[in-house]
């Protein structure tokens, strides 16, 4: 169903100590705004936030075998088997990083819904994409490639991030405008794969560069529910702010 989300995404940040303050400077002050807030924290706290967070706590990564030899990998079954909801799939540092590509992140995504983990799919495209006016295409094909042989139910359990490679921890942001158009395209493709009552119950939220700043005019955008939030959610003052702006 759609709902407002402010999630943060730690990457690989923070030493014990600070997860635990920031997580608790978070939840003790949550504003009561119908938003739902989420942390996606690096894998080695996973189990102790879990464990005291007031807030949802989701993970960064999951392999989608559910056992064997896969030294370093944790399975999404691991990571359900400990209390945790959701999960990241596809996001631009595992796409161009980890060279993941569009059949694994489906492989990913079927893993994720089977162990009925929340999946937060994360697609956009490059500087170059956009500078050569394939933004929307891209975007189609790593929807078209990883997520539309679901059907309607499952797409419904989806949460959409889209997060342009350019504007990720490069302190420039989509404007409002940009992310707006892209996130009503990204609808538009899901009412014509499925229907418009799907695509009207899917969250389609906006990541890159999001900031106290600017959170508000993203998120007064018609299409645009919320934010997938890396360097502002590292302080809970910044993080608590774009909360507050919904
Ligand atoms: P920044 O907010 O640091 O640009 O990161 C965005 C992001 O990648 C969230 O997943």
């Amino acid at each position: 169903m759609r709902k407002k989300i402010v999630a943060g995404n730690w990457k690989m940040h923070l030493n014990k100590k600070e997860a635990i303050n920031l997580n608790e400077a978070v939840s003790n002050n949550i504003p009561q705004n119908n938003v739902e807030v989420y942390q996606f924290v690096p894998s080695v706290y996973l189990d102790m936030l879990q464990e005291r967070s007031t807030i949802k706590i989701g993970a960064q990564n999951g392999y989608p075998e559910d056992a064997g030899a896969f030294t370093g990998e944790v399975s999404m079954l691991q990571i359900k088997n400990i209390g945790i909801q959701s999960i990241l799939i596809g996001h631009s540092e595992r796409r161009h990083k980890f060279g993941e590509d569009e059949q694994f992140l489906k492989e990913k995504l079927d893993a994720a819904l089977y162990h009925q983990l929340e999946p937060f799919f994360c697609c956009g495209e490059t500087l170059q994409d956009r500078e050569q006016k394939n933004h929307f295409e891209t975007v189609h094909e790593q929807l078209h490639a990883s997520c539309f042989h679901l059907g309607a139910e499952a797409m419904r359990s989806v949460i959409i991030a889209y997060e342009p490679v350019w504007a990720i921890g490069t302190g420039e942001t989509a404007t409002p405008e940009q992310a707006n158009e892209m996130h009503e395209f990204i609808r538009s493709v899901i009412a014509k794969r499925y229907d418009q009552t799907t695509a009207d119950a899917i969250s389609v939220i906006y990541g890159g560069s999001c900031k106290p700043e600017n959170a508000s005019s993203l998120f007064q955008q018609q299409h645009i529910d919320g934010g997938l939030i890396g360097g502002a959610s590292l302080k809970s003052k910044d993080f608590l702010e774009i909360i507050q702006s919904f």
